[in-house]
């Protein structure tokens, strides 16, 4: 039972990634502005997983701007990008990273497709004609989780309706339509990703054919509604499990035969071949129609013999 239950979750989260759509690609940001001690504004900003991203360090135009420079520490690397009013510029990233302006030339730090490795404090340091603009960001990711799935458990002889969420960063938050007993348990993957499981206790007399679960992340527009599927209805058999499981061992069983024949075949092969291999001499030469003939009766006696037994 317990199999089959995983086996069908299994597939019902598996159906449940495929269809699955990315989402918004907008950034999300984390908004927190205090002032650190040494005159930068430090920031928290989060943005999607292969969203565009620009952060703006200074609302001054090149007009009064005098230079403008990036120092970026990533999770394994530290870069610098820069530009002076006087055309000197620095790159010294390599990967993609490019400062732009906007029409009204005002400069921004370009990121395309954002991704963990782009995960950082970026520090920001903007010179003008009198004064300047210092920003340290902190930039994390928004990750969708990559799995989801929604079932029922028998668990301490109650009824236990189970909601699951994947890989997600940060947590993804699950509320169920009905009111109970609910209990969330997080759990984080050593690369920062989390997984949220949601347990309802089922009372008697509860509605369990219009019982879903709501699943809210913000790489989501939205949110996601799961219905969990009822594996302890009486007579319910698996049979899409069945099915694949009976396919995998038709093909299994397929392979084995076609390699066993196939071994045979090679086998066949050889003793057809190795005798032909004799030195030709003039004795022979008459001898030799007959003895090929008579090889080649011995392979196709050989080979219908070991195939078909
Ligand atoms: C991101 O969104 C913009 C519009 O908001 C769209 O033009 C662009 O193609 C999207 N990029 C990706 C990678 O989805
Ligand atoms: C920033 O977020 C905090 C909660 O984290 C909220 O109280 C505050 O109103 C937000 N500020 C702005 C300007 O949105
Ligand atoms: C730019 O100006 C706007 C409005 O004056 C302000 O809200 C914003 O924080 C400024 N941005 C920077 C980077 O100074
Ligand atoms: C941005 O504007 C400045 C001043 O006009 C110019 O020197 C610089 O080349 C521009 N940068 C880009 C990337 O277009
Ligand atoms: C973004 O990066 C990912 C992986 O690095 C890649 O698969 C994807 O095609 C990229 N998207 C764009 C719009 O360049
Ligand atoms: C990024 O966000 C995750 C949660 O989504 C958090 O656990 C992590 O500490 C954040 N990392 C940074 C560098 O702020
Ligand atoms: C909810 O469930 C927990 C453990 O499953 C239990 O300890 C608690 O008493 C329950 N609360 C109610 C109101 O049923
Ligand atoms: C489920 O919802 C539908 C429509 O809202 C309702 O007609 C039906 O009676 C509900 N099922 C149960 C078992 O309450």
């Amino acid at each position: 039972m317990k199999d089959m239950m995983i086996c069908a979750a299994i597939i019902f989260s598996l159906s449940e990634a495929w269809s699955q759509d990315p989402g918004t690609n907008q950034s999300i940001s984390v908004n927190s502005s205090t002032s650190s001690p040494e005159g930068f504004v430090v920031r928290n900003l989060a943005f999607n997983l292969g969203s565009e991203v620009n952060l703006d360090c200074s609302n001054k135009t090149w007009n009064e701007m005098m230079f403008v420079t990036w120092t970026i520490k990533l999770k394994n690397k530290e870069c610098r990008i820069g530009y002076s009013n006087e055309g000197l510029s620095d790159d010294l990233c390599n990967d993609g990273k490019s400062l732009r302006n906007t029409t009204s030339a005002k400069s921004y730090l370009h990121i395309p497709n954002f991704s963990n490795n782009d995960v950082g404090v970026y520090k920001c340091e903007s010179v003008y004609t009198g004064g300047n603009d210092n920003y340290l960001i902190h930039v994390n990711i928004t990750v969708g989780p990559s799995s989801l799935s929604a079932w029922f458990e028998f668990k301490d002889n109650k009824m236990v309706a189970v909601c699951k969420a994947e890989g997600g960063k940060p947590a993804a938050s699950i509320s169920w339509s009905q009111p109970g007993n609910s209990s969330s348990v997080e759990t984080a993957s050593s690369h920062g990703f989390f997984t949220v499981e949601s347990r309802l206790e089922l009372l008697e007399g509860m509605d369990k054919e219009n019982l879903s679960c709501a699943i809210r992340h913000p790489y989501w527009k939205g949110l996601r509604i799961l219905t969990p599927i009822n594996l302890l209805k009486k007579g319910y058999i698996p049979w899409l499990c069945i099915l694949i499981v009976a396919v995998i061992m038709l093909l299994a069983g397929f392979l084995l035969f076609a390699h066993k024949k196939l071994k045979t075949l090679r086998r066949c092969q050889q003793t057809e071949t190795s005798p032909s291999k004799s030195p030709p001499t003039g004795d022979v030469e008459e001898v030799e129609p007959y003895a090929s003939y008579v090889q080649r009766v011995n392979s196709i006696y050989c080979s219908s013999a070991d195939l078909f037994t």
